[in-house]
């Protein structure tokens, strides 16, 4: 849930882990610190409580020149986010400096026995525990303090530690929380994730569960927490440096919105032949055990939660197979019952939600085979899973998710008609179908942005309402929920998603002027009942605004306000029903002068339960 980025090397330290905490404030942004160990040896540190520009303005001017480093930017846990609690953490001598993402879960016992040998602890936060064990169990070498250390700790982390004797080494551990180590040639990094550290390597190493990386400018040694050496792949990374970036658009919320077309087609490559056939070829040796599985139970959170609503519509259409979704929170403490034979699909565009992660871990252990839906290369999740699909996506920073979930639901697609296929279950005329729907879809993407371009007046105009109700049917409802999500996080109105046919059942009396209905109101086979449903709340005084399929001439007579999208696949319609409610979402934040990048209380990653 925090950032964390280390260097050491040649190079002044102090701007390039500023730079990287850039990149990183989309994992939490309450409050920010660097550690520095300058020429002569000594420890500069500086913590604010707020945004990394807090941080920056402390340091201006006075940052020593230093080649070992550290910094951190904050989304709380443990401890208010004050300048106190902020990381960096440092031991009672001061030699030992730690930052830390995760929770360690028994910090009250090992704050209590700490205090009770003397240690003094300053913050409140779970993290400086750490830094008072390194500092009894450093006897000059700190990767073996490190080691001995967290053999006392039960939790998750991901840490990086350095000692002011040791003016060249950072130590990395990870356990449950992501990590990956830079490196390159006469310098090496330590960063949360790829995109601190891209504008100076694209050779990564992922650290793996219980790894411990002994970083020096030259290069790493990995060993697990006893000892043992231990082999990690370099990764060469694709990503550029700008693709991390804004790309000339204000904000990542917005270029990710508007790279949608290109992001779908990078995740369907491979994935649908030209002559439209749907196969996705990672999952090939699943084809036995897609044939045996007698039900399939999805995972998620989130946004990723309503894309996989819309994957096991789909699965349970198509494949016969009894299909559900359960957020990841609930799976965990109320698991469904699961043998051999239960498919388990974790949806997750990070690949470390700790919601998600843990359900998926459990279904393992009780035998069931697993497929990970994920962005992120090299993430936990990918490690709990008999196969992975990629999303392919690329980088998203914008806490909103946006292109994240238009390809989770066509990944999610392309997975549905596999197993279909491999059931003997999906005729050649539907395969192709989809396969000639989904070949079109980026472009149909690229049309709906174009069609939605009085978004932005439109939600100039209704900024002001007191709440919004979304509705949808079918494959629409998913759209409607992670609608009415967009909404609430990036705006701050509030906003409900109902299954349509629902509203009559209660939520329909918060309906009159100043709460506008929004309609999905794609073509499908409930659109009818749908539109009875709108009639209901114009009936209440409601404005209506509709998502509607190119060509409905109707709608005008339900709606108020229409934004159009190109027709599609029924299934497909979330994917580009969705796009409009984004960029309603988004302008409707502008409108109201918020963060739309960090909106208030949340973090990209939620790593922690
Ligand atoms: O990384 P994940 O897909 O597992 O994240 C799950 C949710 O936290 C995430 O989808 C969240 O709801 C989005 N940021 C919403 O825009």
């Amino acid at each position: 849930m925090c950032g964390i980025v280390g260097y050491t090397g040649p190079r002044e330290a102090g701007p390039i882990l500023i730079e990287g905490l850039g990149r990183l404030e989309y994992r939490g942004y309450d409050s920010a610190g660097i550690a520095l160990v300058d020429e002569e040896g000594a420890l500069f540190v500086e913590k604010k409580a707020g945004k990394l520009v807090n941080l920056q303005a402390a340091i201006a001017d006075r940052t020593p020149h230093a080649s070992l480093g550290v910094a951190h930017t904050r989304w709380a846990t443990h401890g208010r986010p004050n300048d106190l609690n902020a990381h960096p953490h440092q031991d009672c001598t001061g030699e030992i400096t730690v930052v830390h993402n995760g929770i360690i879960e028994n910090f009250r016992e090992l704050r209590d026995e700490l205090e009770a040998r003397g240690h003094a602890l300053r913050s409140e936060t779970d993290t400086e525990a750490l830094a008072h064990l390194v500092e009894d169990a450093y006897q000059g070498d700190l990767s073996a303090a490190v080691r001995e250390a967290l053999g006392r700790v039960e939790g998750a982390y991901a840490l990086v530690v350095m000692h002011r004797g040791e003016r060249s080494r950072l130590i990395g551990a990870r356990h449950n929380v992501p990590l990956v180590v830079g490196l390159n040639g006469e310098e090496s990094f330590l960063a949360s994730d790829v995109a601190a550290i891209l504008a100076h390597t694209d050779k990564v190493v992922f650290l793996q569960e219980g790894d411990i990386a002994d970083v020096r400018p030259t290069g790493v040694t990995i060993t697990s927490l006893t000892g043992e050496p231990l082999d990690r792949p370099v990764s060469t990374i694709d990503w550029t440096p700008e693709a991390a970036e804004k790309g000339g658009h204000a904000t990542f919320m917005e270029k990710e919105i508007h790279e949608q077309p290109e992001a779908l087609a990078q995740s369907l490559a491979g994935r649908v032949s030209p002559a439209g056939g749907v196969a996705a070829p990672e999952l090939d040796e699943m084809a036995d055990t897609f044939r045996r599985v007698t039900r399939v139970e999805l995972v998620a959170c989130g946004t990723a939660y309503y894309a996989a609503m819309v994957g096991a519509a789909a699965l349970q259409e198509w494949t016969g197979l009894p299909s559900r979704v359960t957020v990841g929170s609930e799976f965990r403490y109320s698991p469904p019952p699961v043998d051999t034979n239960t498919l388990v699909v974790a949806v997750t565009q990070s690949g470390e939600t700790a919601d998600t992660i843990a359900p998926t871990r459990w279904a393992r252990e009780q035998g069931c085979p697993i497929v990970a839906i994920t962005n992120t290369v090299g993430s936990a999740i990918t490690r709990e899973a008999d196969a992975v699909m990629f999303l392919q996506a690329g980088p998203e920073i914008a806490v909103a998710a946006s292109k994240t979930f238009v390809t989770q639901v066509t990944t999610l697609v392309t997975l549905a008609a596999t197993i279909a296929k491999a059931r003997g279950a999906m005729a050649e005329a539907a395969e192709l179908e989809l396969g000639a729907a989904l070949r079109h879809l980026p472009e149909a993407a690229a049309r709906t942005l174009e069609l939605a371009a009085h978004v932005p007046a439109m939600a100039q105009r209704y900024a002001g309402s007191r709440g919004f109700m979304f509705i949808g049917r079918g494959y629409s409802f998913p759209a409607a929920l992670e609608g009415a999500l967009k909404l609430k996080e990036v705006s701050y109105i509030h906003a409900e998603g109902y299954a349509a046919g629902e509203l009559k059942h209660g939520p329909i009396s918060l309906l009159d002027a100043e709460c506008p209905l929004v309609a999905v109101a794609t073509r499908s086979r409930v659109y009818d009942k749908l539109m009875s449903n709108v009639m209901e709340g114009r009936a209440r005084d409601a404005r209506v605004i509709a998502v509607a399929t190119e060509g409905d001439e109707a709608i005008g007579r339900f709606a108020d306000e229409v934004v159009f999208v190109p027709p599609t696949h029924e299934a497909l319609s979330p994917v580009l029903a969705v796009i409009p409610l984004q960029l309603f979402a988004y302008h409707t934040a502008l409108a109201r002068g918020n963060d739309v990048d960090q909106p208030r209380n949340l973090a990209k990653s939620v790593t922690v339960e």
